[in-house]
């Protein structure tokens, strides 16, 4: 195996956005994971079987944790780990929305090692290897300098499992009126990578799961931006919430967040 892990991860998410873009012009087939919104389509399944094959093909030592359960743990209790999303974004695709992407991240332990997020759509690659920087279609980006909430264009989600208990009404709410404003656009990993190019100055959202920010987490902190939670602890992959900003507005947002919580509690 000469590639290098990111070289790797760049092709087969490549390949994954050519599935992508091959199902968004085929009729929807769409099931229901449980929750009447919770959708997984025929793309999910097929880019990540692609996905979980070549990575067992270059890396068969190496576990692979993938969010429509195919992957799979070493034989070897292999330290290294990818998260894999198959199609992040599956409401967007679902209704022909163009902002979805392919991620793919590796961690050796608890430390992100390479990360890639593709929009096949616009042709629109996000890489990040440790200390080695990130870049957008090869050319290295880094986070805004925007100093101040008021002046900052963020960015949130909302859970698509137990969407009715979620308590980001209250952060969406309150951050608007302190912003330039929020928006929803429905992708976590690419709402990450809007970060780390410094289209939005800032994303939270609450109950992300492993593959929907293992990627995103690397290429904001490559780029020179700043995660943590709410409050200010180091957000762990899977975590409750999770907060990335430029850093220049960090202990701003933290600040507003904590505020918001002493009002309407999070039961996260
Ligand atoms: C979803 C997206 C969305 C976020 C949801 C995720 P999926 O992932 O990242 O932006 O708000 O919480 O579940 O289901 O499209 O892979
Ligand atoms: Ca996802
Ligand atoms: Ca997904």
């Amino acid at each position: 195996m000469t590639k290098t892990y990111l070289e790797a991860a760049v092709e087969i998410a490549q390949e994954a956005g050519k599935i992508l873009i091959e199902e968004l012009s085929r009729p929807l087939d769409i099931r229901y994971k449980g929750d009447e919104v919770d959708l997984v389509t025929q793309a999910d399944r097929r880019s990540e079987r692609l996905i979980v094959e070549r990575l067992a093909k270059y890396f068969p030592e190496h576990a692979v944790a993938a969010e429509e359960g195919t992957g799979h743990e070493s034989a070897s209790a292999s330290e290294f780990r990818w998260h894999v999303d198959p199609l992040d974004g599956t409401t967007n695709f679902a209704h022909g929305y163009p902002c979805f992407c392919v991620s793919i991240a590796l961690a050796q332990r608890d430390t992100l090692l390479a990360a890639v997020v593709f929009n096949p759509f616009y042709n629109e690659l996000f890489t990040a290897g440790r200390g080695e920087g990130a870049a957008f279609n090869g050319q290295r980006i880094h986070v805004s300098k925007v100093a101040s909430l008021s002046t900052s264009l963020l960015c949130t989600g909302f859970p698509v499992r137990n969407r009715k208990a979620s308590p980001n009404l209250q952060y969406y709410g309150d951050f608007t009126q302190r912003s330039h404003g929020v928006r929803r656009d429905g992708s976590a990993a690419l709402d990450l990578a809007c970060v780390a190019m410094g289209r939005f100055d800032a994303f939270w959202e609450f109950n992300l799961q492993k593959w929907d920010t293992a990627a995103g987490v690397l290429l904001v902190e490559e780029a020179g931006g700043k995660i943590s939670d709410f409050e200010g602890k180091p957000y762990q992959l899977g975590g409750p919430v999770i907060l990335a900003t430029n850093g220049l507005i960090h202990e701003e947002m933290r600040s507003v967040a904590s505020e918001i919580s002493r009002r309407a509690p999070a039961s996260s």
